[in-house]
């Protein structure tokens, strides 16, 4: 084969590799969130008896299928009700008020943007969505520079349900009181799968990735194994179709542990900083030996091993460094000492 020649159809460990995209969407049900599908689905139901909605804030770590459940809804409602309108946005991209305007006149179809301000689109978004119900999903919430715009849709349309995404448990906390309490929203925490969940779920994506039998037991045990470490479904997708490119590579139609071991050792440096200091090198390695403990007690920990002075704000900024660079998840609790973060650890480094 030429340096660039393609694998023929026959040829390939894949039967369809868009499978292991992680913006690829399954058909059917979802697996192990059939609850969490029916309570978001339960907000929306009175939109359909020509009611007003109740307002949801859904929350949970990265890759847990927040962004899956709520597209699945968006896909049953257009295809069974005409009534509701679903618009659904990600604020991390449209992150200004303005920005949101103009998706959603996108979505409505209304092309006259040109030379209209936000308050004069805003009003023809709101006399056009309230012919209708509608459901707002705004994904990402907590990324948005602004989200004023929510008391306009709060005060303005008059059937809704809207759905917030976020992966920050204490965000609702974060928000102006006033629009709390204008939004009054339930919330609904997408847990973690567990490792024989996350296997399942594999199971079902290879079925439409690759041939029968292109990947042993052992090597979807390992990558189950790697992703539950990280709770990030994305982790797996990610490892099987290194793994797959891997023995690809080779000519070879069945993953080996070899292939699988050196995907795992791509995601580390992949997911690795590019350099890390001496102190952080030492508080992640000491967060590995004492998972779950709060930042206080790592901190005690630490200044003992390392038999110095150390001052409590550095020590706080090389734990943002590591919270930043995926490599601790912080969650905030309230000890005796007032508020403090557990730190957990999100892989072996
Ligand atoms: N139960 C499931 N069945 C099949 N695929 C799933 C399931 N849960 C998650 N996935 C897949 O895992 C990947 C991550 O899911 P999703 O994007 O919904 O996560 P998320 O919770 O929105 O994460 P983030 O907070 O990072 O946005 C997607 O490719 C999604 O299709
Ligand atoms: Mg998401």
């Amino acid at each position: 084969m030429s340096l660039f020649g393609k694998y023929s159809q026959e040829e390939s460990i894949f039967k369809n590799e868009i499978a292991l995209d992680p913006n690829f969407t399954p058909r059917g049900p979802i697996e192990f969130r059939e609850n969490e599908n029916k309570y978001i689905a339960n907000c929306i139901k009175p939109l359909l008896q020509r009611r007003n909605g109740k307002n949801l804030i859904i929350f949970g770590q990265q890759g847990v299928g927040k962004t899956l459940a709520c597209i699945k809804v968006k896909e049953e409602l257009e295809e069974t009700e005409d009534e509701v309108s679903v618009f659904y946005i990600n604020l991390w991209k449209k992150n200004t008020s303005h920005k949101i305007i103009l998706e959603l006149c996108e979505q409505i179809d209304y092309k006259f943007t040109q030379n209209k301000s936000s308050d004069e689109l805003l009003q023809i978004i709101e006399q056009k969505i309230n012919q209708n119900s509608a459901v707002f999903i705004f994904d990402e919430a907590d990324k948005a520079e602004s989200i004023e715009l929510l008391y306009s849709i709060i005060e303005d349309i008059y059937r809704k349900t809207i759905i917030l995404i976020t992966n920050d448990k204490n965000w609702i906390y974060k928000l102006d009181p006033r629009l709390k309490s204008r939004l009054m929203p339930d919330s609904l925490e997408f847990r973690p799968y567990s490792q024989q969940e996350i296997k399942q779920i594999l199971k079902s994506r290879m079925q439409l990735a690759f041939h029968t039998g292109a990947v042993s037991e052992d090597s979807i045990d390992e990558i189950a194994k790697k992703s539950f470490q990280t709770s990030d479904i994305r982790t797996a997708l990610f490892l099987l179709r290194e793994a797959a490119l891997l023995a690809e590579s080779e000519s070879l139609k069945k993953i080996s542990k070899a292939h699988t071991q050196k995907a795992i050792e791509k995601l580390s440096e992949f997911k690795r900083p590019a350099q890390l200091d001496k102190d952080e090198e030492e508080i992640l390695s000491i967060v590995n030996q004492n998972n779950d403990k709060t930042t206080a007690e790592i901190f005690d920990i630490y200044k003992t091993k390392s038999n110095s002075d150390k001052s409590k704000r550095t020590f706080l900024r090389k734990i943002n460094n590591l919270e930043k660079a995926n490599m601790i998840k912080l969650e905030e609790v309230q000890g005796i000492q007032g508020r403090s973060y557990k730190i957990t650890k999100l892989s072996d480094f």
